[in-house]
């Protein structure tokens, strides 16, 4: 059995109702044109192994697997939400394919960059880590592979220069560095997108 394809399918029946049950309790996972976005960035890669930062219940993380057929290490630090995400990928048949690591991004990621390299990552946990992140895996991340960062327009408020309202400040002000950072053109080619929360795609030079 190709497991690509036969849990692509299975991947596909089940993910309506597992997204919507998501969406109805507030789990935060990304939004449908993002997703394109981020799986059509992904497969462009033709990436051997992709990294995660933020699995919340792993919708993202079965559609990275399912769409490139690649290694995916995820990142969770929520135990009630990693071990629903374990559950949808054995129901899916992609767990085999699927590393998740339980903890803070902050402690497990420069951890995991020092081990592999990867051809894709998916930034989407705290939103006001995203700089270090990107410092943590750059030396990770192979010529021509590609960093997908979601949100970064935060609510619309990292957008232009104005000072933000105090209790986002944190994440806005980093957010802005983050932007700034992947704006390097020495370092990447980067496309923002205007979709829901904004997206970024960085191809690494
Ligand atoms: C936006 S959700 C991820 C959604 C998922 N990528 C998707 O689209 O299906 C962000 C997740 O990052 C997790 N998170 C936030 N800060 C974290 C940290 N410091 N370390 C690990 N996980 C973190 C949150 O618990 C949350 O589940």
């Amino acid at each position: 059995m190709s497991c690509h394809s036969e849990c692509g399918k299975k991947l596909r029946e089940l993910s309506p109702s597992y997204e919507a049950q998501a969406r109805e309790e507030h789990v935060p996972v990304i939004r449908p044109e993002s997703l394109k976005l981020l799986l059509d960035a992904a497969k462009k890669t033709k990436c051997e192994r992709v990294l995660e930062i933020g699995t919340a219940i792993g919708f993202s993380t079965a559609w990275l697997a399912a769409e490139t057929g690649a290694i995916v290490d995820t990142v969770e630090k929520d135990p009630e939400r990693l071990k629903r995400a374990r559950e949808f990928w054995k129901a899916t048949g992609l767990d085999d394919r699927i590393n998740a690591y339980l903890g803070d991004a902050d402690e497990i990621v420069p951890k995991l960059a020092t081990k592999h390299g990867y051809g894709f990552v998916f930034i989407d946990a705290a939103k006001s880590r995203y700089s270090d992140y990107l410092d943590a895996v750059y030396p990770s991340l192979e010529r021509g592979g590609a960093v997908f960062a979601d949100n970064v327009y935060y609510l619309g408020l990292v957008k232009g220069d104005a000072y933000p309202p105090h209790k986002h400040r944190t994440i806005v002000v980093n957010m802005r560095a983050f932007l700034k950072k992947i704006q390097d053109k020495d370092k990447f080619d980067t496309t923002i997108y205007d979709t829901e929360d904004g997206t970024a795609v960085c191809v690494k030079l």
